[in-house]
């Protein structure tokens, strides 16, 4: 297998597929917009949903890109050989275009000639998709994966459990796919071994879906889809650290000079033990993300993003403290990130000042918490029985003041009481179950829920926000933007409530807009020329050369990826049902369609 740097890894990646008629598309943001059904992107399909179910893309039917992905729903294993909080997804996609034969050969192509990856055919290993009621045993793949050269034994047919992909919403494109794994040459756990069994033996390095199917609904049956894709999806890190023979993905270039920064810190060994290995791995994991996250917008909260954001921060500050150190120093690790990521990310370079001033601003905000918690513990210490502190309520201090358990027994130990760990670890574990439920997703509609409804209030969106510019200030600007399928949601830059007669004034003008049936025409130009029409847009660098511009009449021009209704008379009747602030400077109106 070739030794990679991360650098070169990018680029033969992105050549791979350039010179095979893709386009490389930048990665988009972190938090994806107008899409509530997840917190955080946590694919690289999940900005290409539109594209998927059938908008025209403009960059054309093949796109390759390395997209940053947050996936939070295995937070607890960060820190053991393979798990992390953020990482890069290598991706290329076939919009309506090639499919399973193509893919296969490219794949395998890019996996084992010595020119690219050079990973000896006998350490791979794949699945198939089985079959079921829904689709049928995926016998074409077999075949591509045979004409490679792969054998029976190489080859494993599993069911929908493991080899279906679908959004965590559970709604949007979906289909069989096609996992990739290296067989480590472990011996066989058993006699049924096989890449499902996590038993160590495959470690999974990329997975291909051919996207043929939607689920409209949540809860509804897989239908055809309007065209038949092929979504791609190699994790970075895993291959960088497989490819270079590392036992772990903290071992590679991308988590290394982080790890040393923290040994420099903290003045101990990364090797020096078990417990100071991993909690150095989770500082490095997580303060990384939270670099990402805050370059994105994101800020520390007690709620959807801000409040991931802030459990990052808060869990490094607590590995800081059993590493004996404060948690304002983390911020020290701050330029490390940016260091390693500034090439691909030069954004980074940028937001660095901003990133270290929310982290120390967070630190700061815990201790404050941290010293509530301490009035608490003394609080509840009065009402132990037989002197132990209940499970439940150290749990809570841990849940609400931010208390590791080390901490409470500590404590409790200086007045002679003991803690109930038995009862800590039940409530822990019922909290854990609950948030794994909740995980990324947060079940709602979004564009990947094709709903009527959805797309009526997207065509919306750029109505109100016209609106509010023609009459509230020409300088307001979209500040973010989110659609359920019951109402959308949208932010911008104000410095005073709306008056009753502004929210009626908007309305009146949206209505009239509706009024007039105008014609919703999407056009494809360069981003020079969008400029040049006055088109609106919020992340424009995350669009590729060419973009899309809605224009309904006079009245709207934005660059957007769509979908949107053909007339306005679509959207019936628009009505305001709250305004409020939502940030320092920026209000927030919800809105439906009735
Ligand atoms: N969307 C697919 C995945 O994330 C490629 O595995």
């Amino acid at each position: 297998m070739k030794k990679l740097t991360a650098k070169e890894l990018r680029n033969m990646w992105l050549n791979f597929y350039k010179e095979r008629g893709h386009v490389a598309i930048p990665s988009a943001s972190l938090v994806p917009e107008n899409d509530p059904s997840v917190l955080f992107t946590t694919a690289g399909m999940h900005p290409l949903v539109p594209y998927l179910l059938g908008e025209k893309h403009p960059c054309g039917k093949r796109l390759v890109d390395i997209q940053k992905c947050i996936r939070t729903g295995d937070i607890e294993e960060v820190g053991d050989d393979y798990h992390c909080t953020f990482f890069e997804m290598l991706g290329n996609w076939s919009l309506g275009d090639y499919f399973k034969k193509e893919k296969i050969a490219w794949s395998f192509d890019f996996l084992t000639n010595p020119n690219y990856l050079g990973i000896k055919k006998e350490d791979l290993a794949v699945t198939v998709f089985a079959g079921d009621e829904t689709a049928p045993r995926d016998n074409e793949s077999y075949e591509c994966w045979k004409k490679c050269g792969l054998t029976d034994a190489q080859i494993f047919f599993l069911p929908k459990e493991h080899n279906w992909w679908i959004l965590a919403s559970g709604v949007g494109p979906c289909g069989p796919d096609s996992e990739m794994f290296i067989d480590t040459g472990k011996k066989k756990c058993s006699k049924d071994c096989n890449p499902s069994c996590n038993c160590g033996k495959y470690v999974e390095i990329g997975n291909d879906v051919y996207m043929e199917y939607v689920i409209k609904n949540k809860g509804g049956k897989a239908e055809p889809n309007k065209q038949r894709n092929v979504d791609t999806g190699f994790g970075f890190d895993r291959l960088l650290y497989i490819s270079n023979g590392y036992e772990s993905v903290y071992d590679s270039e991308l988590f290394m000079p982080i790890i040393k920064k923290i040994e420099e810190i903290s003045n101990l060994f990364y090797l020096l033990n078990n417990e100071t290995k991993r909690n150095m791995r989770i500082i490095a994991d997580h303060i990384k993300a939270s670099v990402f996250m805050i370059c994105d917008g994101v800020v520390p909260l007690n709620v959807e993003q801000g409040y991931v954001l802030r459990r990052l921060i808060r869990r490094a500050i607590n590995c800081a403290r059993k590493l004996n150190f404060d948690g304002s120093r983390l911020a020290e690790l701050v330029g490390v990130v940016v260091d390693i990521y500034k090439e691909f990310y030069p954004e980074l370079v940028e937001k660095q000042s901003e990133i270290e001033k929310q982290i120390l601003l967070e630190n700061e905000k815990f201790s404050k918490t941290l010293s509530q918690g301490i009035k608490e513990f003394e609080k509840v210490c009065k009402y132990t029985t037989n002197g132990v502190l209940n499970g439940k309520t150290a749990f809570r201090l841990y849940d609400t003041f931010g208390f590791p358990l080390e901490l409470t027994k500590e404590l409790a130990k200086e007045k002679g009481l003991g803690v109930d760990e038995e009862g800590y670890k039940e409530a822990f574990k019922i909290h854990q179950e609950k948030s794994k439920m909740a995980g990324d997703k947060v079940f709602k509609g979004g564009l990947a829920d094709t709903g009527e409804n959805t797309v009526k209030l997207h065509t919306a969106v750029h109505l109100l926000n016209s609106a509010l510019k023609h009459i509230v200030s020409p300088d307001i600007n979209q500040k973010g933007s989110n659609i359920t399928s019951e109402r959308l949601r949208f932010d911008f830059n104000c410095d005073h409530k709306l008056t009753d007669e502004e929210k009626k004034a908007l309305e009146d003008y949206v209505n009239e807009c509706i009024k007039e049936d105008i014609p919703v025409v999407c056009k494809e130009m360069s981003l020079d020329e969008a400029k040049s029409l006055g088109a609106v847009g919020v992340f424009e660098n995350k669009y590729g050369d060419k973009v899309k511009v809605y224009i309904i009449g006079d009245k709207s021009t934005e660059i957007c990826g769509g979908p949107h209704v053909k007339h306005t008379g679509e959207l019936h009747h628009f009505k305001i049902v709250k305004e409020e602030s939502s940030s320092a400077g920026v209000r927030r109106i919800k809105a439906i369609l009735d």
